[in-house]
């Protein structure tokens, strides 16, 4: 006798107390130290339901198939749904009821195996053997699928993570160029998150706005540095050249398997539309720009105001909000200002906020260091 199945509970079922005592001997002396016997069949239903919920389960259950008031196969059924998915309680049928058709009924109700009386001592221990060897079997297969999905779970988090960090510094490396820019792509997506959070996206939405957002401006990887980096005006040439970088971010980002990617693109080519169709690069007007593009232009443009640039000094934050207030309807969409209005007036620190708290991640310096080691 292995320990393990000696360790096993099992549960005798059966109207007769000769038959409970008969087979509790049986099973005794063949090694089996945990054996609880009822007569009465809601007795061990409910003794069942019991032990299933705690620690210590029941692993076999042998029933009657004749007894009064509820039959061997009511119970049957009563334990096969109360029996979880994804376990397996063998169930052996005992009866004098030799027939086919008996056999036959108590196996296609959930039973696993049928035993008829009088009872072979031998027979029984090895049938009894049997199951509790499959029941453990099953149990080692359930343990190992749990410790697979377990493992796929961790890699699929360790996949995103590495592809989250791929994107930042993708977004970092089209800013790495730009020295006056610091953490703007960093600062574009918290407040492009907070004005979908303000216009009740949704919690996918939002997140996925805050971290798409931030890759807006990577197709500035395709403007050249003289026109990137010029201190002043751009003629219409260069100016021509520089709302490339609207085309070249959906061509990088185009066919990406992921909703983040898809919506960095629809961000890319759309954050520099205007409400009023004098935007580029195809001239949309109202809501035929994507909101996501609405929300974007909104948290780009002002935070391109209140920090400096090649080609101009930064402004105060009242005099930005005031801008951005008269733009509302022709440069930006009513309802994404009205937003930003709401979010900074309900916390009017925020801004300042949202500037040192990236201060500690230096994106230029994260990617120094991979360049450079
Ligand atoms: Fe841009």
């Amino acid at each position: 006798m292995q320990a393990a199945f000696a360790d096993a509970r099992i549960l005798i079922l059966d109207d007769e107390p000769v038959n409970t005592l008969l087979l509790g001997r049986i099973l005794t002396s063949a090694g089996y130290g945990r054996i609880t016997a009822t007569t009465d069949p809601h007795e061990a239903i409910a003794w069942f339901l019991a032990a299933q919920a705690g620690p210590e389960p029941f692993d076999l259950v042998c029933t009657d198939l004749h007894m009064p008031g509820l039959s061997g196969l009511d119970v049957v059924a009563t334990l096969t749904r109360a029996t979880p998915p994804g376990d397996f309680v063998p169930v052996v049928m005992l009866t004098a009821d030799v027939t086919a058709e008996a056999e036959q009924e108590a196996l296609t109700n959930g039973a696993q195996d049928f035993i008829t009386k009088p009872f072979r001592p031998p027979q029984i221990r090895l049938r009894i053997a049997n199951l509790l060897r499959t029941r453990t079997l099953h149990r080692q297969l359930r343990d190992h699928n749990d410790r697979l999905e377990v493992l796929v779970r961790e890699r699929t988090v360790e996949l995103e993570a590495a592809r989250l960090d791929i994107l930042h510094r993708l977004a970092a490396a089209a800013e790495y160029r730009d020295y006056t820019t610091g953490q703007h792509t960093q600062r574009v997506g918290a407040l492009s998150g907070l004005l979908a959070a303000r216009l009740d996206c949704g919690e996918e939405t939002i997140e996925l706005v805050r971290r798409a957002a931030q890759l807006h401006d990577v197709g500035k990887i395709g403007v050249p540095d003289r026109i990137l980096l010029k201190p002043g005006p751009l003629t219409a040439a260069e100016f021509r050249v520089m709302k490339e970088h609207v085309n070249v971010g959906v061509r990088l980002l185009s066919n990406g398997s992921s909703k983040l990617i898809a919506m960095a693109e629809v961000i890319a080519g759309s954050h520099h539309e205007r409400w009023d169709g004098s935007g580029y690069p195809r001239g949309l007007a109202g809501d035929a720009i994507p909101l996501v593009g609405q929300i974007v232009a909104v948290a780009d443009v002002f935070d391109t105001l209140i920090n400096e640039r090649p080609y101009k000094a930064a402004w105060s934050i009242e005099e930005a909000v005031d801008e951005m207030t008269r733009q509302r309807g022709h440069w930006f969409s009513p309802r994404v200002i009205d937003a930003f209005l709401d979010v900074l007036n309900a916390s009017p620190d925020l801004i300042e906020e949202l500037q040192h708290a990236l201060v500690d991640v230096d994106t230029r310096a994260v990617v120094a260091e991979a360049l450079h080691g």
